[in-house]
């Protein structure tokens, strides 16, 4: 029986990741077609081959971003205590299933009541909520609920989300904040009316010139709550990764 259950870890590398590589791997010159059908990572995808692509061209770069964050963040603190996770424009739940990876990995053990995906791709979001639903095999999540909105950012309502002030609540922004489709001082609002007591906020971003939107978001929660513990890093990461121009996996930046 161990022998099984040890077999069926889902972990996001091995068995999110990889496969998804692997179906795409047939991809031979038109990687920059490719690219621009996703629309570099920010289209709202309605297939599920975009889906697989997405996942294996961005996957191993949006996991490697998230755990450093991760990292950064001390959630030490979760330990034994009830958490809430929402993960706003989540397309397939990487970020989700890449936190659950990271407390499985770190030994950390939050009792996670909920999770909230937030998507307005249907067909992401099925996926997602089928990679999170794979992931509450461990005991940390498995008596979390899991709910899907399949909303755009901005036609939102409180309530559309459903939030307990006494629940630690991590909000997952991966990818997302840059994305200009949206406005941020309504989500602004949306947050601040929606959970009350403790917050942690993580956003991983694009860098350069795409990074002003994440300032203005944090700038709107400095004029308006009390922060802590802020951690900010520009520092580039150095992982492995599957680089279709090479078709392998490559140390890269
Ligand atoms: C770069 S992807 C990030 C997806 C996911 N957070 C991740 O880390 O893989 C951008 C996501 O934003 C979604 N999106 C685009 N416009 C949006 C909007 N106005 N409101 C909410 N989500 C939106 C897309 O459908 C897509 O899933």
């Amino acid at each position: 029986m161990n022998r099984l259950s040890l077999e069926a870890n889902v972990r996001f590398i091995n068995n999110i990741y990889k496969p998804c590589i692997e179906n795409c791997k047939v991809i031979g010159g038109d990687i920059q077609n490719v690219l621009e059908t996703l629309d570099h990572g920010k289209a709202v995808l309605d297939t599920g081959v975009k889906c697989d692509q997405y996942i294996a061209f961005y996957g191993g770069h949006h996991f490697h971003k998230l755990f450093t964050a991760f990292t950064s963040t001390n959630f030490q603190y979760t330990n034994g205590k009830n958490l809430e996770i929402i993960d706003w424009g989540c397309g397939q739940a990487l970020a989700t299933c890449v936190l659950i990876d990271y407390f499985v990995e770190n030994n950390l053990n939050p009792n996670i009541v909920s999770i909230t995906l937030i998507e307005p791709s249907q067909i992401a979001l099925k996926r997602g909520y089928n990679f999170v639903c794979q992931m509450r095999q461990y005991k940390l999540c498995a008596g979390s609920t899991v709910q899907m909105v399949n909303k755009y950012m901005d036609d939102l309502s409180p309530n559309d989300l459903v939030s307990d002030i006494k629940n630690i609540k991590v909000h997952l922004f991966s990818n997302i904040i840059d994305v200009e489709t949206f406005s941020l001082d309504k989500l602004h609002g949306l947050v601040l009316n929606s959970f009350q007591g403790l917050n942690r906020f993580i956003c991983t971003s694009p860098g350069g010139d795409r990074s002003h939107r994440l300032s203005k978001f944090h700038n709107l929660f400095s004029q308006s709550c009390q922060i802590s513990n802020l951690v900010i890093s520009e520092e580039p990461i150095y992982k492995e990764i599957f680089y279709f121009k090479t078709r392998r996996y490559n140390h890269i930046k």
